[in-house]
């Protein structure tokens, strides 16, 4: 099967890493990629993945018989459509249903609409709308961005100043959600749909917050783990009845079902599950934790989505902990530094490896290839440390032996991965 994978993260450089590890793989192309992917399959930098022509006229001249989409700026701008136009298959929502991760206001709508439990909210068009509910609001309430902000169109806002500042300029851009804040913990529940059925992947646990013990702000994920210790299985069951079931049906009943991945972002609250958010992909850097943990070929299971068999599929995943710290560059999240070099010391080195002694694999993001070949930081995440245990304590210690062995000027990360954190 010749495949194509859009996309330039961690999260692509561990899908393409499982990819490459499958025996139907006869080729392996990944656009843009970065120098993490070029390893194992061949980049396209030139192919514009928010263009669907682009990506149609790319899989034509490479023969694609299978497009994986990892982000969600092209599922937005409409590139499963013109592949499935083209006669592509491909994993991943058409425009329609991508509005669940694209429009804050449709997502908020449809879990009302679909009785899915969600944090009380109050969508807001304009100004006086917005001093309306400032006025009725006491602190700590959240404000969210219509479109989609890599992860940081969130608020959780401590001072009414601070609200309308923020709420004035998401309003320059369109629309705001204003909502109830959530006290527990979060988890990314990953469902993979097709037309007939789905199957529920283990959780994993995203540590959102740029600050230790999750203070400061948002961010695109500075670590994960999978699955989720402190999940308890009965808990997974009162969310696959109460949110991901509704959240089918809801797919069904307004003609949006697709083949792809269904990213539910869970607080686990003393009322039950509540739904956060929907993505329509997979998460990055849950992504990076969960594949390693997978005893299945991802493309068995593409395969079967595409034949709208994934209920029956053969899905198997180790009795192990997986551990993630992502290495992210100065300034993150709210500017970054680039162009700083990358060093690897010890027994690793700065491709997926599999160190002595380490059950351990470096996921690149934000990285990019000097003319003279030297690793370069190009984004705010990097790096994306992945480490399997027996428990979460060795795959924990692990995963830091890894970011302890990365070096770069201004590198952080976060030293408490794994840790159990609750919001207030
Ligand atoms: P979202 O993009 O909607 O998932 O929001 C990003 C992050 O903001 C979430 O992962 C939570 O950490 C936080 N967040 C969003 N909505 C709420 C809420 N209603 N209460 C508390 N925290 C929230
Ligand atoms: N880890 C959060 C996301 O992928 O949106």
């Amino acid at each position: 099967m010749k495949v194509l994978l859009i996309g330039s993260g961690g999260r692509e450089h561990a899908l393409a890493w499982k990819m490459s590890r499958s025996n139907r793989l006869s080729g392996l192309y990944i656009a843009p990629g970065n120098p993490g992917t070029d390893q194992l399959g061949t980049n396209l930098p030139h192919v514009d993945i928010l263009n669907p022509e682009s990506v149609v006229a790319a899989c034509r001249k490479y023969r694609i018989e299978l497009v994986f989409v990892g982000p969600e700026a092209p599922l937005a701008a409409g590139v499963t459509d013109a592949l499935l136009d083209a006669g592509v298959p491909v994993i991943g929502p058409g425009r329609d249903a991508a509005r669940l991760e694209s429009s804050k206001t449709f997502s908020k709508q449809f879990m009302n609409a679909h009785g899915v439990p969600t944090a009380q909210a109050r969508m807001v068009w304009n100004e006086h709308e917005l001093e309306q509910e400032l006025s009725k609001r006491q602190v700590p309430f959240v404000l969210k961005m219509d479109g989609l902000a890599s992860g940081k169109g969130v608020l959780e806002a401590r001072s009414t100043e601070e609200a309308r500042e923020f709420g004035l300029k998401a309003l320059a851009n369109g629309s705001l959600v204003i909502e109830d804040y959530l006290s527990g913990y979060e988890v990314s529940i990953f469902v993979l749909l097709d037309r007939q059925g789905y199957r529920v992947l283990p959780a994993c646990a995203d540590y959102k917050k740029a600050g230790e013990r999750s203070t400061g702000p948002n961010t695109g994920g500075m670590g994960a783990i999978c699955p989720v210790p402190w999940l308890p299985d009965a808990m997974l069951e009162t969310i696959e009845e109460t949110v991901i079931i509704p959240t089918i049906q809801g797919l069904e009943a307004e003609g949006l079902r697709y083949t792809g991945v269904l990213y539910i972002g869970v607080m686990m609250t003393e009322q039950g599950p509540k739904v956060l958010e929907y993505n329509v992909r997979f998460g990055d850097p849950e992504t990076q934790v969960l594949l390693p943990l997978l005893n299945t070929d991802l493309l068995d299971m593409c395969d079967a989505m595409i034949h709208g068999r994934i209920d029956q599929a053969f899905l198997e995943t180790d009795n192990l902990v997986s551990v993630g710290v992502v290495i992210a560059s100065a300034g993150y999240p709210f500017s970054h530094e680039t162009g700083h070099e990358i060093r690897v010391t010890g027994a690793t080195n700065a491709h997926p490896v599999t160190p002595k002694n380490l059950d351990a694999l470096l996921f690149q993001g934000g990285t990019t290839l000097s003319p003279d070949e030297k690793l370069l930081t190009s984004g705010g995440r990097c790096l994306t440390c992945v480490a399997r245990g027996r428990n979460l304590v060795e795959a924990r210690a692990a995963a830091y032996q890894i970011a302890d062995a990365v070096e770069f000027e201004g590198a952080w990360f976060r030293g408490d991965i794994g840790s159990r954190v609750f919001g207030e």
